[in-house]
C-alpha cells in the first residue's frame, strides 16, 4: 500500500523534487488516467501547503471538463480562452493569477481562492490532454518554483 510521506525539505525546488518521487510511485504501473489522476490530486492537496483546491480539468476535444479534484465542487465545463484554465489549454503554458480580484476573465468556483496557478497537460506528441489547476487562499502563492515543480507533476498523467 502507498504510504504518503512527511516532506521535510522547505526550499521548494527539493520539496518538489521528494514529491515527484512519491507522485512517480503512486501512479507506478497504472495505466487508468483517472485513476492516477484522482490519486495524484489527493497527493498534491494534503502535501502543498496553503492550497484550497487541486483538481484536472480534461479537454474532451473542444472545452474543457472538470475531472478528479479535490476542494469544494466546481465549475463543470470551461471553453478554451475563458479563464485562467482556458487560457492555459490554449496557451499550452503555465499560467499564474497572484491575485484574481485583478484579473477580469476569472472563472470564479470558490469565493476563498485569491491565487491560483494552471499548468497544461500534454501527450508526448503535442496532444492537449488538460490541465492542472491548483488554488490557494492566500495571495501570490504561486511563484517560478511551483510552475517548475509542477509541470512535471502534472503530466504523470499523461504516461500508460
Ligand atoms: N478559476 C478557474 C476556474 C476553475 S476553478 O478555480 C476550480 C479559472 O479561472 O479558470
Amino acid at each position: 500500500m502507498f504510504e504518503m510521506q512527511e516532506i521535510e525539505a522547505t526550499e521548494k525546488p527539493a520539496f518538489y523534487a521528494a514529491l515527484l518521487k512519491q507522485a512517480s510511485a503512486l501512479v507506478a504501473g497504472e495505466a487508468d488516467r483517472v485513476a492516477n489522476a484522482a490519486n495524484l490530486t489527493a497527493l498534491l492537496f494534503h502535501t502543498l501547503p496553503d492550497v484550497i483546491w487541486v483538481g484536472f480539468y480534461f479537454f474532451d476535444g473542444n472545452e474543457l471538463v472538470v475531472g478528479p479534484f479535490q476542494g469544494k465542487p466546481a465549475c463543470v465545463r470551461i471553453a478554451l480562452g475563458r479563464g485562467a484554465c482556458g487560457a492555459a489549454a490554449q496557451r499550452r503554458e503555465v499560467v499564474m493569477i497572484d491575485d484574481v480580484n485583478q484579473l477580469d476573465d476569472h472563472i470564479v468556483c470558490d469565493a476563498d481562492s485569491r491565487s491560483e496557478i494552471v499548468v497544461p497537460v500534454q501527450t508526448a506528441a503535442g496532444a492537449l490532454l488538460g490541465v492542472l489547476d491548483i488554488d490557494s487562499a492566500r495571495v501570490g502563492r504561486f511563484d517560478r518554483n511551483d510552475a517548475e515543480g509542477l509541470q512535471p507533476l502534472a503530466s504523470l498523467i499523461a504516461q500508460g
